[in-house]
């Protein structure tokens, strides 16, 4: 086939159709964290490679992101990255220990630490990122759309400020309250960052982008509508036109309204709001995605049934509903609750 015409029959496959607000025949799902330590075959990559080290090798990344696809039968494929790795080229150390998560040797704690930041070249300094979308999309079956991603600058700035992982984002708020020049200063560092990041991986054979704005559930209405609506807004409106942005966040049950603002063609929601009334908050002009609680890939099958069939009910028959998780799928879900997710969406969702 041409590259005109795979372009052609990506764009018209299910998951590319919703996320246009297109009909299509049945509703597409896909996971986030679809590879990953919940599969057998995922664990046994990862007891031969630190998980840095599998981020660097493009080739095992573009292997670990088609066997999610061909063993989970799943709609899209997201490559296999992490969002905290433009923080490792901005030299801050960063490290995966084994039970504590990420960690950032060098965080962000003053102004002159933001004034310290490198400019980056992200085509150079993540051209390995880039690599494996190509070989990614080189391996992938020509109907399955292949999803970029980026970290939201809010949720990247709280690992580059925190050091890692946190439950209440002292640090983070503080700086945002107390250093207002250097926190926007940070944002925009970060927001370029991301724009072209994603934009390159759209160039790589990217189809659509998602940006993980994890945490910014954490933030109240006016401190988001201040801090972090400006920079989420420039940075989704600095991406090429061709790829739809799916902007997900969790927590974010009183954030939908101004997310919507901020951009996206699609906004994701967790599982803490009904579908339906986080549809109607923001508005049947954008496409959805989500929103089944990870956990309940934990109940038994009737149970998982009932639950994502709730979900699809709440749709209302229109266009536009990408089915998936509200957050990624947790490393201790049973793999035959998750395959078997995607056969009953599949079935329950046929138009
Ligand atoms: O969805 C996918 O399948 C694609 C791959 C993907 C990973 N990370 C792989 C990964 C994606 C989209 C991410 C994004 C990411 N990374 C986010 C946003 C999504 C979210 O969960 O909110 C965040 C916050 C991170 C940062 C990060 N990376 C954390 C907090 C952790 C967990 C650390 C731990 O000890 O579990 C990671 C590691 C990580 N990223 C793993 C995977 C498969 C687990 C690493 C392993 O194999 O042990």
């Amino acid at each position: 086939m041409t590259s005109q015409a795979i372009a052609e029959q990506l764009a018209s496959t299910p998951f590319m159709q919703a996320l246009r607000r297109q009909k299509s025949d049945y509703t597409p799902v896909w996971l986030m964290r679809q590879a990953g330590r919940f599969m057998p075959e995922y664990r046994q990559v990862r007891a031969k490679t630190g998980f840095l080290e599998l981020c660097h090798n493009p080739q095992l990344c573009a292997e670990v992101t088609v066997m999610a696809v061909d063993l989970l039968k799943v709609d899209a494929a997201i490559i296999f990255s992490d969002i905290l790795l433009p923080l490792q080229s901005l030299g801050c150390g960063l490290e995966f220990v084994k039970g504590d998560g990420p960690v950032i040797h060098n965080p962000v704690r003053s102004v002159a630490d933001v004034e310290k930041l490198p400019k980056i070249n992200c085509s150079e300094s993540l051209s390995y990122v880039l690599e494996a979308v190509k070989t990614a999309r080189r391996e992938l079956p020509e109907n399955i759309p292949l999803i970029g991603f980026a970290g939201a600058p809010f949720t990247l700035a709280s690992y580059l400020i925190e050091g890692g992982s946190s439950r209440n984002f002292e640090k983070t708020k503080r700086f945002m309250y107390t250093e207002r020049r250097a926190w926007d200063m940070l944002m925009q560092h970060l927001s370029q960052i991301i724009t072209d990041h994603l934009n390159n991986q759209i160039e790589a054979g990217a189809q659509a982008v998602q940006i993980f704005d994890s945490w910014v559930g954490s933030l109240g209405q006016s401190d988001y509508t201040e801090f972090v609506l400006p920079h989420v807004a420039r940075t989704i409106s600095g991406i090429r036109k061709d790829a739809p942005v799916i902007h997900f966040g969790t927590g974010t049950s009183s954030l939908l309204e101004l997310m919507r603002q901020a951009g996206g063609d699609v906004i994701g929601v967790d599982w803490r709001i009904e579908l339906a009334s986080a549809w109607q908050k923001i508005g049947y002009d954008r496409a959805v995605q989500g929103n089944l609680d990870p956990v309940v890939l934990f109940a038994d099958k009737n149970e998982i049934k009932r639950r994502a069939e709730n979900i699809l009910n709440q749709t209302g028959g229109r266009p536009g509903h990408v089915f998936n998780l509200g957050h990624g799928v947790l490393p201790e879900t049973p793999y035959e609750n998750v395959k078997y997710l995607v056969e009953i969406v599949h079935e329950l969702g046929s138009k």
